[in-house]
């Protein structure tokens, strides 16, 4: 074992050094959950060795040691930090504490808001102070900097203003403001901020105040420092935590909207799981909840560590930011030829689930990232959205990183690399009808959900099934009979089966090797439904540029068969709705080739669905009639609800406009129930939309 003092030194070291880079550099080396998990690592450490938790040690001081530039100035009361619950047993343990000492408790809850804290002073109402924490006791003067925040009042409101007043807070940078800047300094090639909370302390240690000014700064007050108070009115300290924030509203500065005094700890914890549902909807990013005994006697009673109150602490939610090792950067051929550089990463947890790939998109993607490979990343995954690589850790480098380039040619099948029209950020292999990445690629998508939807048909099988050498592309798969089966290895038994020595006496016969599997079986079987899928998945299916479900939808539904759309000419095509010029001509180009004439062809011999029969028992009640469907339904899936709308002769579309008829809402809708609500489009629900497909418009007369 290593020798507990050496470890401590170690992590004293680590954690300083890492304090520096946040709160100095505003660039951290290490995400917040190393951060985190070091200064966990060290309180442990100390509470098995006491002897070595001196004044000095991080888990005694609170991060944020000043750096030049900027005057010192002492806060007049210390500013704290907070303890970390990382569970929710660590917030029990910690509301268990608090009631044993002081009985139960009203808590007030509210978002951990990832910014910077602040400490604000105003004298007889003035703000004449703006002060970063540093380490607790001395801050940096940033009042230059602070008299830009638009929401921020530099006088305080009301009647009953203090003499003087330190008031504690935290600095942002909008979500919004922080998405808006980036794309700013995309479109002039410059490199990106890495999120907001970084682009918020840089922007609020800047030297110009006037490049402050550029930066939607804003402010949320939540605490009092320092209060000379003298008059009549009560004085604000004696009131309760959640009445405090009444009286910093008052005096007109930015509290929260999210702040909710709950008891007991199944209050708490619903308190926590609303917030972190809610977490990507409010304005600025939060990295958890800071929970609060309301009654402020009783505050007084539990008092302070040396860095931190004990009676409040921080819930962290989930890392949404992590930093992992960029193993190596590859690139995919998918089935339009289109080929993708994607980082391999040394896999991580992050917001739950654990990632090793992710796309870089374009070779113009891994040079604006300026990410090397061997490089430490920070990985990010927000909410839903896919993991993306946001950028190195420049100052993790040890120098054996290396450069990556893009390769000339396809690594599939070698033919060089090339744009499809100039301009383009993205590489193409040119060699749609013999590489092999794309053909797999391309039969894989069509057992895919959103095509024929054949189970067993995936990429390990499409993969196989051209490897073997038993399809050269797509046109042969609705020809594949058990005999062909037999020579991909995927799809045969490789032992003979063992039979009992009473099912040889029966006459059962085993199954051989060599013999077709059942899943080999059920694949033939499930080719054979797939033949009968409707015109626009077999349209999906063909793998045509710029042409995905709604395209396909629009042009099964203007022509009714694969050969009125092949027979049909770029005008016609042009002017189906949904259509337009750019699918218009891919898909007369496409059919101008001999080998995809042929895919149609074979498909069409083997008895795939060419045709749509138009079910006379459907009514068009809503010919002509556009309606956009949002939130979950319970007697239609997403697919279904687009199917009832279509097949009546109605435009299912995706957003809400003025051109919009009908908006169907169902539950859990987003922001296009709203929107149509502004607009004016009349809105239905469920019932409702059931009836506008049995009567059309008639419904809304009932
Ligand atoms: S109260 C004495 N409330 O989190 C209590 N802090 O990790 C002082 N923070 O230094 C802090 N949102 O910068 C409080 N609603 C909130 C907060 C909050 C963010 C920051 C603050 C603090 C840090 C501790």
């Amino acid at each position: 074992m290593t020798d507990p003092r050496a470890r401590h030194q170690e992590l004293v070291q680590d954690i300083e050094a890492h304090r520096h880079a946040y709160y100095a550099e505003d660039a951290p080396t290490v995400s917040d959950a190393e951060y985190d998990s070091l200064e966990r690592e060290l309180r442990e450490l100390e509470a098995r060795h006491p002897e070595l938790a001196t004044p000095e040690s991080p888990t005694q001081t609170v991060g944020g040691a000043v750096a030049t530039g900027f005057a010192s100035v002492a806060h007049r009361e210390r500013m704290m930090s907070l303890d970390n619950a990382f569970s929710v047993e660590d917030v029990e343990a910690w509301l268990a504490r608090v009631e044993k000492e002081a009985g139960p408790q009203r808590i007030v809850c509210e978002p951990k808001i990832d910014g910077l804290s602040i400490s604000l002073t105003y004298e007889r109402g003035e703000l004449v102070r703006g002060v970063t924490r540093g380490d607790g006791t001395t801050g940096e003067d940033v009042t230059a900097n602070v008299l830009t925040i638009a929401g921020l009042p530099h006088r305080l409101a009301g009647e009953h203003v203090p003499g003087l007043v330190e008031i504690r807070g935290e600095v942002f940078l909008p979500v919004a403001a922080f998405e808006e800047l980036n794309a700013g300094l995309l479109e002039e090639g410059k490199a990106p901020y890495a999120n907001p909370r970084n682009t918020a302390a840089g922007s609020l240690r800047q030297k110009d105040p006037s490049v402050t000014a550029t930066r939607p700064l804003a402010v949320t007050a939540y605490a009092l420092g320092a209060l000379d108070w003298a008059g009549t009115a009560p004085d604000p300290r004696a009131s309760s935590q959640h009445g405090i924030y009444e009286v910093l509203a008052s005096w007109g500065l930015p509290v929260t909207e999210h702040a909710r005094v709950v008891t007991g700890v199944a209050e708490v914890e619903a308190y926590l799981a609303d917030l972190e549902a809610r977490r990507h909807a409010m304005i600025h990013e939060i990295d958890g909840a800071v929970l609060k005994v309301e009654d402020r006697a009783v505050q007084g009673r539990l008092g302070s560590t040396s860095r931190a109150p004990r009676w409040a602490i921080a819930y962290k939610f989930a890392p949404e930011e992590v930093h992992t090792t960029l193993l190596d950067i590859r690139v995919d051929v998918g089935r339009t030829g289109r080929v993708t550089p994607y980082g391999v990463m040394t896999p991580v947890t992050v917001a739950g689930s654990t990632v090793t790939y992710a796309t870089l998109h374009n070779a113009h993607e891994v040079a604006r990232k300026g990410v090397l490979i061997g490089d430490t990343v920070v990985l990010r995954k927000a909410g839903d959205v896919i993991p993306e690589i946001v950028g190195p850790v420049v100052a993790a480098r040890t120098g054996a990183e290396r450069a990556w380039t893009m390769p000339g040619e396809c690594p599939s099948c070698g033919t060089p690399l090339a744009e499809q029209k100039e301009g383009d950020k993205d590489l193409r292999c040119p060699n749609s009808e013999r590489c092999p990445a794309q053909i797999v690629d391309r039969i894989a998508f069509i057992g895919s959900r959103g095509a024929l939807d054949v189970e067993v048909l995936g990429e390990k099988a499409a993969h196989a099934l051209v490897e073997s050498g038993v399809l050269a592309n797509e046109a042969g798969l609705f020809d594949l009979s058990e005999e062909d089966l037999r020579r991909v290895p995927l799809f045969t038994y490789d032992v003979d089966e063992k039979l009992t020595r009473r099912q040889v006496e029966a006459g059962v016969e085993g199954r051989r090797a060599g013999d077709v599997s059942a899943n080999g079986l059920k694949l033939l079987e499930n080719l054979a439904g797939a033949r009968s899928q409707p015109l626009w998945r077999v349209v999906v299916s063909l793998s045509i540029r710029h042409v995905g479900p709604t395209a396909s939808r629009a042009l099964a539904t203007a022509f009714g068969s694969m050969d009125a759309i092949r027979a049909a000419s770029e005008q016609d095509l042009a002017a189906v709705d949904g259509v337009g010029s750019v699918i218009a001509e891919s898909v007369l180009q496409w059919f101008e080739v001999p080998w995809h004439a042929e895919i149609v062809d074979r498909w069409a011999a083997a008895g795939v669905r060419m045709e749509d029969e138009r079910d006379e028992s459907v009514v068009r009640t809503l010919e002509g009639l556009t309606v956009v469907a949002t939130g979950s339904l319970e007697g239609f899936t997403r697919d279904s609800v687009k199917e009832a709308i279509i097949s009546r002769g109605g435009k299912a579309a995706a957003s809400v406009s003025k051109n919009t008829d009908y908006v169907v809402v169902g539950a859990n809708a987003g922001s296009k129930a709203a929107k149509a609500d502004q607009l004016g489009v009349p809105i239905l629900d469920e019932a409702g939309f059931v009836r506008l497909l049995e009567v059309g418009p008639a419904a809304q007369a009932e």
